[in-house]
Formats: C-alpha cells, sequence, structure tokens
C-alpha cells in the first residue's frame, strides 16, 4: 500500500512539474466564474415559501376585475345596481384532495338551485380521482400551487372569493369550506340562519340592514407574538401593529362586501405575502390571521367575531385538530356539534375522515337534513 501511495504522489508532483505558467493561469482564469456561480448558492435560504411572482400577477388582474364586476351587492352603502335575483350563497371549496363529501354535500343542495353556487379551488398537485358530481361539474377555477406554512392558502381564498364576485352579482354570502367539512344542518335551515342574522344593524346611509361575516376574531391568545413576529421583528410595521394583530379560523362566511374588500386589500397584503422565516415554521399560519386582522382593522362592528364552522382541538397534533372516524358518528355527536356556547348554532364541520361519509349519509334524511 505505501509503496503505491509514494507512486501516486510522484506522478502528481511530476504532473504539476509539467504544467506550464500559461496552463496555470489559464485554469486560475477559467476558475473566477466558478467563484460567482458557488458564492450564492452558499447561504441556505432563510425563508419558507412565498409567492411566485408570476402568481402575483395574475392574481392581481382577477382581483382587478373583481372589483371592477362587483357592487355592494343589495347592502344598501352604494347607489350602485342591485343583485338581479334573490340573494345567494357562494360556497366556496378549498381542496388538495378529492371531494369525498360530495354526496353528502348533494343531498344538502338537492332542490336549491336558485339559492347558491359552488366554487372550487384545487390545489394543481393533487390527484382528484373521484368524478365531480352534479353541483361541482364544471366549477374548479383555475389554481394555483398550495402549501401550509405559506400566504399560498390566503390567494387561494381570495381566489375564490373574486371568481364567486365576478361569477354571479347574487352571491351575498362566501362560505370558504374544505374537502373536510360537512354541512350539520339543513340547506333551508342554513340559508335562514346566514340572511336572518339579529344581530345586522341598519346602515346610517340607507337604513338597510347590513349583512355581517361570520368570522372568529380573536385577540390576547397565547403564541400570538411569535406568529406577529414570524416574518422577522418589526417588518409588520407600519400598517399591521401588533395591537391590531387578530387570529381565527379560515373557515369563515363573508358578506359580500367584505369578500370585495378582501380582494381590493393591497395594503395588509403587502405585509401578509411575506413568507415566514425558517426558524419561525411552527408559528406560520398566515392564512389564520390575515382575514380576521383585515376586517378588524376596516369594519370590525361589520363581524359577528365567531366562526360557524365548528371544530375540535382536543389533543390536537402539530397544529391539525381531532378528525372524527366512523365510530364516533351518532345523531348524538351532530346534535353536539351544533351546540355553541351562545345564540346561535353551528352550521358546518371538520375534519372528518373520508370514510365517514356512509354514517353521515345514513344520517342525512333523519338527523342532519331534517331541520
Ligand atoms: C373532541 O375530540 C376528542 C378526542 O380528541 C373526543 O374525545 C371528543 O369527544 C370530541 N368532542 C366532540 C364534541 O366531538
Ligand atoms: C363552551 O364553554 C365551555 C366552558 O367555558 C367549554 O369547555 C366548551 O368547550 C365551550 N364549547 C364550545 C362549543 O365552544
Amino acid at each position: 500500500m505505501k509503496a503505491l501511495w509514494r507512486n501516486m504522489e510522484q506522478d502528481r508532483e511530476r504532473a504539476v512539474i509539467s504544467w506550464s505558467p500559461f496552463m496555470i493561469s489559464l485554469v486560475l482564469l477559467m476558475s473566477i466564474p466558478m467563484v460567482f456561480v458557488l458564492i450564492p448558492r452558499i447561504p441556505p435560504p432563510k425563508t419558507l415559501p412565498g409567492i411566485p411572482n408570476i402568481d402575483e400577477t395574475d392574481d392581481l388582474a382577477l382581483f382587478r376585475r373583481a372589483t371592477l364586476a362587483s357592487d355592494e351587492g343589495g347592502e344598501g352603502d352604494g347607489l350602485r345596481r342591485r343583485p338581479a335575483s334573490v340573494p345567494k350563497i357562494a360556497f366556496l371549496f378549498l381542496t388538495n384532495s378529492d371531494l369525498t363529501f360530495a354526496p353528502l354535500w348533494e343531498r344538502f343542495f338537492h332542490g336549491h338551485e336558485r339559492l347558491f353556487n359552488v366554487y372550487v379551488h384545487a390545489d394543481p398537485a393533487s390527484r382528484l380521482l373521484l368524478p365531480p358530481t352534479q353541483s361541482f361539474r364544471g366549477r374548479f377555477i383555475p389554481a394555483k400551487s398550495t402549501q401550509r406554512a405559506s400566504p399560498t392558502l390566503i390567494s387561494a381564498a381570495r381566489r375564490l372569493l373574486a371568481a364567486a364576485l365576478i361569477d354571479d352579482p347574487a352571491n351575498a354570502f362566501f362560505a370558504v369550506l374544505s374537502q373536510h367539512c360537512i354541512p350539520i344542518h339543513s340547506f333551508r335551515f342554513t340559508y335562514r340562519a346566514l340572511l336572518a342574522d339579529p344581530g345586522a344593524r341598519p346602515s346610517l346611509t340607507s337604513g338597510r340592514r347590513r349583512r355581517r361575516s361570520y368570522i372568529e376574531i380573536l385577540s390576547g391568545e397565547p403564541g400570538l407574538q411569535d406568529r406577529y413576529v414570524a416574518r422577522g421583528e418589526d417588518v409588520m410595521m407600519p400598517e399591521v401593529p401588533f395591537d391590531k394583530f387578530r387570529v381565527g379560523s379560515q373557515f369563515f362566511v363573508l358578506a359580500r362586501r367584505h369578500a370585495v374588500m378582501v380582494v381590493r386589500d393591497r395594503r395588509l397584503w403587502k405585509k401578509f405575502k411575506m413568507p415566514c422565516l425558517k426558524s419561525m415554521v411552527d408559528s406560520c399560519y398566515p392564512e389564520e390571521h390575515y382575514f380576521p386582522t383585515l376586517l378588524e382593522m376596516r369594519d370590525p362592528e361589520g363581524c359577528t367575531r365567531y366562526t360557524l364552522t365548528r371544530v375540535n382541538w382536543t389533543d390536537s397534533v402539530g397544529g391539525h385538530p381531532h378528525t372524527y372516524r366512523p365510530p364516533e358518528i351518532s345523531g348524538n355527536m351532530i346534535k353536539n356539534l351544533r351546540t355553541s356556547n351562545s345564540t346561535y348554532s353551528y352550521l358546518f364541520a371538520r375534519k372528518f375522515s373520508p370514510d365517514c361519509l356512509d354514517p353521515l349519509i345514513k344520517l342525512a334524511d333523519s338527523v342532519i337534513f331534517r331541520d
């Protein structure tokens, strides 16, 4: 072995000696560009994924169209065009997998075709194996990639709002849902509950009742400070001071004027679209902050401050709520899910594993859609 090493070293010496000074300077010269290629790659990125520029450009064009196309949807605060028909509910589904509960939603929608529209944003990387059922067919909007711990989920929800604003001036309420959400009341009950909000106050200018948004808006929650600095110290200023920073479920129902407010916003979005620092990944939930913070700053009186989508955070793991499994499904369980501590009833619930479809369908007529 030793002999072999020595031979190799001798070969190398000979090789160096035989190189002419010209060759050495040529090699040195050629390696200069390599330094420039390599150096910028050395420090790893400090941030999590943000919004690709191309997506941002497309979105801006869409949001401009939505802002132009939309009026106040009969909210009573403008002299603009009235909606053409009775108020409708836009059901906005954000998904990255099959809409397993579509058959349950079909039962819910059946017979109310004049009163709702469906819109779906399906992550382009998702493999949807189930063919869309009647109400979902042709209702998929142009979608872009979404990821947890990034502002892409905010963009996806804004895209759904914009598409629904443009599509039908009669859309009066915009309910954001996911593939894991289910209805827990009949359509008739849901529609009446949304439209007959006893807390809605008359507008000062027209005297007509201004519809409220059903969106959770919380302050003083543990961990809020960490979530505020998830993009870096002081970066949210001056647009979003900490005392205006709020948290709430990303599953909400917006009144039309608030949907317009969201797609029109540039000022807060400039801050919320910034990617989180890698070191703050555990505090990075932009979609739980953007909407409640925006509405708190622009129209706090116009919001209920609670969500209508029930979720169970008992024993949550890694930011995921409890996922219900078939043995848990029963009539009593549905009734429990509806109960809130207030005067309202929950209308939707999450999160359910796909195999809950059969037990839920069995309860559809006897319990869920009975009212
Ligand atoms: C919430 O989830 C826990 C398990 O994590 C379960 O024991 C409890 O029954 C659930 N609560 C409701 C109201 O479904
Ligand atoms: C109602 O309040 C009780 C006590 O504060 C709490 O344990 C329970 O989780 C609340 N239920 C709902 C549906 O918010």
